[in-house]
This record gives C-alpha cells, structure tokens and sequence, in this order.
C-alpha cells in the first residue's frame, strides 16, 4: 500500500515538472530555475544566437532563457509553453519586453505551434523533449518552423545519468542517450547533427545533453 502511494506521489511530482500547476507548479519551476539556471545558459550558448535572429523557445518554465535570448539578439523571441500558469507568471516578470515588442509569448503544445513555416532562425528547448512521447512530431514541426539554414537545439537528461531525486526515475520522463535522439532528429530531416554533453554540477554522474541540428540551406 505505501509502495502504491509513494509512486502514485513520485509520478505527481514528475507531473508537476512535465506541466507545472498552481501551488505544486510553482514550486517545481523556483526548484528548476535553482538548480538548472546552468543548464540554461550552456543550451543557449550552443544556439550561438546573433543579432537580427528571431529565436523560439518552447517549454520555458521559469523563463530565464527568454530573458538570456532577448540580451543576444535585438530583434524578437518568442516563447511557447502549454502551461497556462506558467504563460502568465512569464508574461507578468518580462511586460516590459512584452511591451517594447521584443517579446511575445503563446500557450500551447509544439504540434500545434501556432507559427508559420520558416519563421525562425534558432529554436530551442530545455529539458521539455524528455516528455515527447513522440519526439518525431514535435522534431518535425521544429523543421518546420525553422529557417533555412536555422538551428534546433534539444537539451535534456542523457538515459543512464544519474538523479539527485527518486521521482526522476518516474515513467513521466522518456529518458533517451544523445545517439539515440540524434538519430531522431536526422530522420526529422536535420542535417549536421550532432551531440555535446555536460556533466552536473553537484553530481558528476548526472549528464546533459544538447543535441544540436540545422535545416538546409
Ligand atoms: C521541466 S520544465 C523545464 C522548464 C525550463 N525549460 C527549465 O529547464 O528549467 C518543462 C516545461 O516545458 C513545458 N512543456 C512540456 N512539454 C511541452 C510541450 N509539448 N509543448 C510546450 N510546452 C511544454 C512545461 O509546461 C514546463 O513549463
């Protein structure tokens, strides 16, 4: 019975990280936004945004990688996340880009993207493409969205690394190794794909992983 309710809690928690929630949410994304914030920058950093790029990110949680974005480009970036809680907790901290026109936010899921066909030249995630049941979707509209010549960059949890917490071992996340995602992203129609890994700050068994690709000229 109490193994039942821990894994029913454990994958509650997970949940919490795949969709943040009221109360629950916003602990999960200040604990994210505590211990990732490093994660989020080495990702952004791979991306090389330059000025004059319109950059997407999709899953942004916390939303520092919108602020880190929109200090390396001066035109706009865009930020998509389905959960409502965390669209307005964003657009409430960044109104002033918001208003100056740098910055505009939109709920929802990467496989109905609300964006037109090449309208970016840099789009990318952190730690959101380990809760793609169907990563080929979501990388497909990636492809989709990004300008010839763009770049995707997909950070998340190599499969085998190791985690400071039980419930990251909750079936919540899909855990795949950098090989095995670039793969996907190839079969997407990525060229030049390739992996870059990090390991963790505390922990030096956990790994991170960016896989990066490019839409062809
Ligand atoms: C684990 S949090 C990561 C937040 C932040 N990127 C970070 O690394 O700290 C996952 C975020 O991605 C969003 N998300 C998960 N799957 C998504 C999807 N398919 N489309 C859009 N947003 C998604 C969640 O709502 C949440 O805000």
């Amino acid at each position: 019975m109490l193994s039942i309710i821990r894994t029913a809690f454990r994958n509650y928690l997970a949940g919490q990280f795949r969709k943040p929630r009221g109360i629950a949410g916003l602990f999960a994304i200040r604990a994210m936004a505590r211990h990732n914030s490093y994660v989020t920058r080495w990702t952004i950093e791979n991306c090389e945004i330059l000025p004059g790029d319109t950059v997407l990110e999709i899953g942004f949680g916390h939303g520092l990688g919108l602020l880190l974005s929109a200090e390396r480009t001066n035109t706009k970036v865009y930020g998509m996340d389905f959960s409502l809680d965390m669209v307005h907790r964003a657009a409430h901290r960044y109104k002033e880009l918001i208003h100056a026109g740098r910055l505009e936010l939109a709920c929802g899921a990467v496989d109905t993207a609300p964006f037109q066909e090449g309208m970016f030249h840099k789009i990318y995630s952190v730690n959101v493409a380990c809760f793609w049941k169907e990563p080929l979707v979501e990388l497909r509209e990636i492809y989709r969205m990004l300008k010839p010549g763009g770049k995707a960059v997909c950070n998340f949890s190599e499969k085998g690394s190791e985690h400071s917490y039980k419930f990251q071992q909750s079936p919540v996340f899909i855990r795949f190794t950098g090989e095995e995602f670039a793969m996907l992203m190839t079969r997407a129609g990525f060229t030049g794909v390739q992996v870059v890994r990090k390991t963790g700050k505390k922990h030096a068994g956990h790994v991170s992983c960016c896989v990066i690709g490019q839409k062809a000229r």
